[in-house]
């Protein structure tokens, strides 16, 4: 056996810290946030059916294979690729793997930081009971009235990027494992509560129908894309986030049961946020197509009117808040480690220089709500000619950066990594588990992701041949 690496980071005190800490990079704004949101503007039940089938099936098995090979690595995806490839005799050109979740990690946090502080300043619009009685028209003019103004926008952004940047100085123990101890259970339990009202609301049966009744003729292929890259991104794969987290993973800990763990969190709160939303939206009559104001706009009503709203409301803002933390600490900790390891940098340095270089590209998706509401880049491509920057780069990297990144890592780990390596990095023995996930990640995983693009694309149109929609 080769002699086994060591992190300069230090490493996660144990397997709960680490599935906190994991869950913690999971669970965020893409469950709460944006699960709901896509899944109402494609058509509700047959995305989410498709999206669980990607977790499932490629999701969890390449939430293992990242796992397995930053522990392995036991530095920066930059470095770990380097090393593993190096271990592998495979070209060392594969740490570009390593550099391009790098970039994809910037382009995330830099409009992940934006839609935290909405949710930011949400905490202190519900504390000031500004929601109280207050009608979906109300509601929605609240949220463009805040959206619409970039000056508001860069505050909270600016805010967000310095709470991150704090964590993450901190280090490994004492910052990111600290951060997530409490705030991951406090979530599962105000999602229960707003589940709660939602199922005395009225209209709980017609969410559910919503979110569970597979109608096929309601996704595209592009909606497709959109569920596979969801996948991605809601358990943080593709970009080096849960590689580098999985370097500060204790040697004996078993990587199979701890993402199966994560993953089924990650779904859980993805479901419940979406079983709490689609009664809202149904019951005030507002169209789940609304976009990424959506929770923003439906969420708020349930609160002005449930007593004890105001103080649910801002224990909700502060938990989608912390959610939102959690996750973007995993963001910027793979540039993070590798400025560290690379450019001698304390951990204090290197989350500031990667905390204002991602503020800085924010601008972008600041100014898509308001200056640029009508700057549509891509006009003259069907499918993008409404698409502002934001909704640009939320594409590329989600659906383009991460499943291409998900693949890379498929393939290296099965395709370029000894099987004995795997094998004992997994520990999980050469048995029937072992041989599933090697099958899923070396065919499954592959054929699906290249089969996606290629019918987005249209090289292929499965679409039509499946009878989904146009
Ligand atoms: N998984 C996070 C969420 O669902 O909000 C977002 C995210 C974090 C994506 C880290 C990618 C990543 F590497």
């Amino acid at each position: 056996m080769a002699e086994k690496r060591k992190s300069i980071h230090g490493i996660w005190s144990g397997r709960l810290a680490f599935i906190l800490a994991a869950t913690g990079s999971a669970v965020g704004l893409g469950n709460i946030w944006k699960f709901p949101y896509i899944a109402g503007e494609n058509g509700g039940g047959a995305f989410v059916l498709v999206y669980l089938l990607c977790i499932a099936v490629i999701g969890i098995p390449i939430m293992m294979a990242e796992v397995m090979l930053g522990r392995r690595g036991r530095r920066s995806p930059v470095n770990t690729m380097h090393a593993l490839a190096a271990e592998a005799g495979a070209s060392r050109h594969w740490h570009w793997l390593g550099w391009a979740g790098m970039l994809a990690g910037f382009l995330i946090l830099s409009y992940y930081s934006v839609i935290a502080g909405w949710a930011l300043a949400y905490i202190f619009r519900s504390a000031g009971g500004v929601f109280t009685g207050a009608t979906a028209e109300g509601v929605s003019a609240i949220f463009d009235r805040l959206v619409g103004d970039p000056e508001r926008l860069i505050s909270w952004h600016t805010l967000f990027m310095v709470m991150t940047m704090l964590v993450v100085a901190r280090g490994v123990r004492s910052g990111l494992e600290q951060a997530v101890r409490y705030l991951v259970p406090a979530l599962f339990v105000l999602l229960l509560i707003l589940d709660g009202y939602a199922l005395a609301s009225g209209a709980f049966n017609q969410g559910l129908a919503f979110l569970f009744t597979p109608d096929f003729s309601k996704i595209s292929a592009n909606g497709v894309l959109i569920a596979m890259g969801h996948a991605f991104f809601t358990l943080s794969l593709g970009m080096g986030a849960i590689m580098v987290y999985g370097s500060y993973l204790p040697d004996r800990t078993s990587i199979a049961r701890t993402s199966v763990t994560i993953a089924l969190l990650d779904t859980l709160v993805a479901l419940l946020a979406g079983m709490a939303i689609f009664p809202i939206v149904f019951v005030n009559g507002l169209d789940p197509g609304e976009g990424a104001g959506l929770i923003f706009k439906t969420l708020p009503i349930a609160f002005g009117h449930m007593p004890g709203g105001a103080l649910f409301g801002t224990l909700f803002f502060v938990l989608l808040v912390f959610a939102a933390w959690t996750s973007s600490i995993s963001l910027i900790e793979p540039a993070v480690a590798w400025l560290v390891e690379n450019r001698g940098m304390t951990r204090v340095q290197a989350s500031v220089l990667a905390g204002v270089i991602t503020w800085l590209v924010g601008m972008l998706t600041v100014f898509s709500f308001n200056s640029w509401a009508d700057f549509h880049p891509l006009f003259f491509v069907p499918h993008f000619e409404q698409a502002t920057v934001f909704d640009l780069l939320d594409y590329l990297t989600a659906n383009v950066m991460l499943p291409l990144g998900g693949l890379a890592i498929a393939l290296f780990s099965v395709w370029i990594m000894q099987r004995n390596d795997s094998v004992e990095e997994l520990d999980m023995g050469d048995g029937a588990a072992y041989r599933l996930w090697h099958f899923l990640v070396r065919y499954v995983t592959p054929v699906a992701v290249i089969i996606v693009f290629l019918n987005v694309t249209r090289l292929v149109d499965f679409g039509s041949l499946l009878g989904l929609a146009e």
